[in-house]
């Protein structure tokens, strides 16, 4: 099975190298390409690398992922988020090959209640959200034969996320202001690589159909509630001292440039079938701080 993955050097693409480099089995041959190696914004580099390498699936972990910023930077956004996903698209559907393409919560409003479905009604909110839905549709419309993945505050070892940033603020201060009424599924990256691999097993078995899916973390909970749970397994593996206080504000307490779903809570159970069970968030945050401290 031959993989060209995008995005390498992100959350996702770093993690997805890590879980094929724990692959006993030699049958996978992966292609991991940096922003630097490959530009997905570039067609003409694009379909000379699928060309070239002819893969079975182009796993596509390359975004424009810097929510407020897209609000000034619409023109990026929509080149990485809408245009690079179509170039990837096209490019595999020449060659009759899939694409497994990573989406987010942000397609959706957050006015719903209950865990949004995949079929559910999107209705972005800001210009990330909105570039991220163009690239489902681009997907979609180029090659019948792509899995969309939706996932959620994203974590890991790798890059910047939520996680390090919170260490890096309690290692200083003593007292944090972290918004309470906003809720989602913190999802390990390396939860998402294995998710993504099995899909890529799974499709190669028939056992799986192309669609939009959700995979995020098993337990919703607020920014607020991720940083209580972060701080108290920081303290106890020993990578903070003290848990700083942690006093719960609302959303309009901390303007940002780009409007956030309140509720983006997302089904994951299409994927149960393929024993893909939704990331088991805390579990993976333990072992994140685990890496962080070594
Ligand atoms: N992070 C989250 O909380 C979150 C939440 C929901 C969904 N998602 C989705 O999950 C996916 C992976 O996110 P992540 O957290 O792994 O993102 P990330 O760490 O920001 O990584 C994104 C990668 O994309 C690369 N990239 C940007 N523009 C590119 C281009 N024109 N051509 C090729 N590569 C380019 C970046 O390269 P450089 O290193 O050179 O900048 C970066 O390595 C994305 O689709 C994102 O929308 C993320």
């Amino acid at each position: 099975m031959k993989i060209l993955l995008t995005g390498a050097n992100g959350q996702v693409g770093r993690c997805f190298q890590d879980v094929i480099a724990q692959q006993q089995s030699s049958k996978i041959v992966l292609k991991a390409c940096s922003s630097a190696d490959l530009d997905i914004t570039d067609k003409a580099s694009v379909e000379s690398v699928v060309l070239d390498f002819k893969p079975d699936f182009i796993v596509n972990a390359a975004a424009y992922t810097a929510v407020d910023k897209a609000e000034a930077e619409i023109e990026q956004a929509y080149a990485v988020n809408e245009l690079g996903v179509k170039n990837l698209a096209e490019a595999s559907n020449a060659i009759g090959s899939a694409i497994i393409h990573i989406s987010t919560d942000y397609v959706f409003d957050g006015n719903e209640t209950a865990p949004y479905q995949p079929t559910d009604a999107v209705n972005p909110q800001g210009v990330y959200g909105k570039s991220k839905l163009a690239g489902e549709l681009a997907c979609i419309d180029a090659n019948k034969k792509h899995v969309i993945l939706r996932t959620a505050w994203v974590f890991s070892e790798y890059g910047n996320n939520f996680v390090k940033t919170m260490i890096k603020l309690a290692q200083t201060r003593d007292k944090l202001s972290v918004v309470a009424d906003q809720y989602g599924c913190p999802t390990y990256a390396g939860d998402i690589a294995n998710a993504i691999l099995s899909i890529c097993v799974g499709y190669t078995n028939s056992s799986i159909e192309y669609g939009v899916y959700h995979y995020s973390g098993d337990l919703p909970t607020s920014w607020h509630g991720f940083a209580r749970a972060i701080f108290d397994d920081a303290k106890n593996i020993g990578v903070i001292d003290n848990v700083p206080e942690v006093r719960a504000i609302n959303t309009d307490e901390y303007p940002l440039p780009a409007k956030r779903p309140t509720y983006s809570v997302m089904d994951s159970s299409a994927l149960l079938p393929m024993n893909i069970s939704p990331s088991d968030w805390r579990t993976s945050l333990s072992k994140v701080i685990n890496l962080l401290k070594n």
